[in-house]
């Protein structure tokens, strides 16, 4: 098996090359003067089982086209069987028909890598992992939650209590509580979906006098953590921090949390940001040598 080193991904690409002890291929790319994309294998695939380590967070359209592209170029090239490994998989959180008139758009995604010539996929953390029942190839979500539980116990904050900011996301607390050894609870999280706006409220929750972490599987705009904070600080937790899989911290995201009270963000590399202080390579590098001996 051979790791291809997609451009959004490359550190993280070669770290996990690193502990799992794969030959990488490197990638050359470019974007022409009309905004289209160009990539081109530098190494031999022939015959080779591969993963290409490319993530989709923003611009998530280019990523995806140049993930599509290498996995064309790759089975042209020769290649066995192509996984593609893509840490944030953008569009997940499309994945049914909320509003008369739209369609899913993970599903789209999912057909058009199949027709690219993508045979499975690894994500991590996506947003429902029943979205990836309806792929046209395996594709299996694996979970960063222990790595970023175990960033804060390493820190210190042992029985730290882990919170969930809704109850679909109630298992990402229960996993951070694992490794913390404290309580968990969750949220309740109403959006509009005309809008966007959402409600939280915090009730039968008792954080009086603890030291809080927040963990979701992304953080956007900021404004789920920020009403969550707000929740958190009245009902007398005396520290706040968040974790999250994916920081994409779009616009003033970080500043509005921090504002908001919580002392610290900590994502992982999966969107590469001055808050990923964990890195995927251990959890790649672990399922990437389950598949090389499978
Ligand atoms: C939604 O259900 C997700 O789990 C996240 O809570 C959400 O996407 C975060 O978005 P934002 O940061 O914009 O509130």
């Amino acid at each position: 098996m051979k790791i291809i080193l997609g451009p959004a991904s490359k550190e993280l690409g070669e770290k996990t090359a690193e502990l799992t002890a794969l030959e990488t291929v490197q990638v050359a790319h470019k974007t022409f003067p009309d905004g289209e994309a160009y990539v081109r294998l530098e190494g031999n695939v022939q015959d080779e089982f591969v993963a290409i380590v490319q993530t989709t967070s923003p611009p998530q359209d280019s990523r995806f086209m140049q993930l599509a592209f290498i996995a064309d170029a790759a089975k042209r090239n020769g290649a066995r069987k192509v996984t593609a490994v893509v840490p944030y998989l953008a569009y997940a959180r499309q994945d049914k028909i909320f509003l008369q008139g739209e369609g899913i758009s993970i599903e789209t995604v999912a057909q058009m890598l199949e027709a690219a010539g993508v045979d499975a996929l690894v994500t991590v953390n996506v947003h429902a992992e029943s979205a990836l029942s309806k792929f046209p190839f395996p594709a299996k979500t694996l979970s960063a939650i222990p790595l970023l539980a175990e960033y804060f116990a390493q820190k210190g904050y042992k029985k730290a209590f882990a919170l969930s900011p809704d109850k679909g996301a109630r298992h990402i607390a229960h996993q951070a509580q694992q490794v913390l050894c404290g309580e968990d609870g969750h949220l309740e999280k109403q959006r509009d979906r005309y809008t966007g706006q959402t409600n939280q409220t915090g009730k039968d929750l008792n954080v009086k006098g603890q030291t809080v972490i927040i963990f979701d599987d992304i953080i956007s705009t900021g404004g789920t953590i920020v009403g969550a904070a707000k929740i958190l600080k009245e009902l007398g937790a005396t520290r706040v921090f968040a974790a999250c899989v994916h920081p994409l911290l779009i616009g003033d995201a970080e500043k509005r949390i921090l504002d908001a009270g919580v002392e610290e963000i900590v994502g992982t590399d999966s969107v590469s940001s001055h808050v990923s202080k964990v890195s995927l390579a251990p959890l790649l590098s672990r399922e990437l040598r389950a598949l090389k001996s499978g």
